[in-house]
């Protein structure tokens, strides 16, 4: 099993979604540590629910983004972490965290990258007029939103849909592939080659377009 640690600023629900799999015996991924750099995000009370390791670091504490990123990589070093998973984690990641991990730090972002990173991207993608978005979950680089994407998800957009419903549709199958994610890189079968991944030994077509 690989010990991975999940990062996560807000209601984890991308989180739990990754604690059932493995519960269920279908992740060869052990959850080490969840990380926060909120102590109050409901992440950090599910994980505590589900009896797994938590530390709360706050960035305000820190004078710049690399001296917060130190003290994360030092956690992550402590519990000796293979495979670093940001999911909802609402920080930039400096060079300091992205060289001490490095193709280790996968990401799962609200729509279908490269249209629309950054943030409330729901609604821009919504106010934009297009017929379909989705979710992706991408290794981590030193841009925006811009890794070499892993698995992406597509969902319709409908006519009456507003922010909140979206999100919902878009949700569901986050919380669907982030796990299939995991388990690809557990087992071994993602190659990073350039900008592109390459999945060993697809067991279905979907595995890269899920
Ligand atoms: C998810 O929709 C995730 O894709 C998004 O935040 C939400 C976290 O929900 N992440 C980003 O926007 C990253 N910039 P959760 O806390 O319930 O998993």
């Amino acid at each position: 099993k690989i010990r991975i640690a999940v990062l996560a600023s807000g209601r984890g629900s991308n989180l739990q979604s990754i604690i059932e799999e493995s519960q269920a015996g279908r992740l060869d991924a052990e959850i080490v540590l969840v990380a926060s750099n909120k102590a109050d995000a409901g992440a950090l009370e599910r994980a505590g629910e589900a009896g797994i390791a938590t530390c709360a670091i706050d960035h305000r504490q820190f004078k710049n983004r690399e001296d917060f990123d130190r003290e994360m990589v030092a956690a992550l070093r402590e519990a000796r972490v293979d495979l670093v998973i940001l999911a909802g984690f609402m920080r930039l990641l400096s060079n300091v965290f992205i060289e001490a991990f490095p193709h280790r730090i996968m990401n799962i972002h609200p729509s279908l990258l490269p249209a629309f990173p950054g943030l409330d991207v729901q609604r821009k993608a919504l106010e934009y007029g297009a017929r379909f978005s989705g979710c992706t979950v991408h290794f981590v680089d030193g841009g925006l939103d811009t890794g070499p994407i892993i698995i992406q998800a597509v969902v319709p957009i409908h006519e009456d849909d507003n922010e909140e419903s979206l999100s919902a549709r878009i949700l569901e199958q986050e919380h669907r592939i982030y796990p299939r994610a995991i388990q690809l890189f557990a087992e071994d079968r993602l190659r990073i080659e350039g900008r592109r991944v390459r999945i060993l030994n697809p067991d279905r077509p979907e595995d890269r377009a899920l």
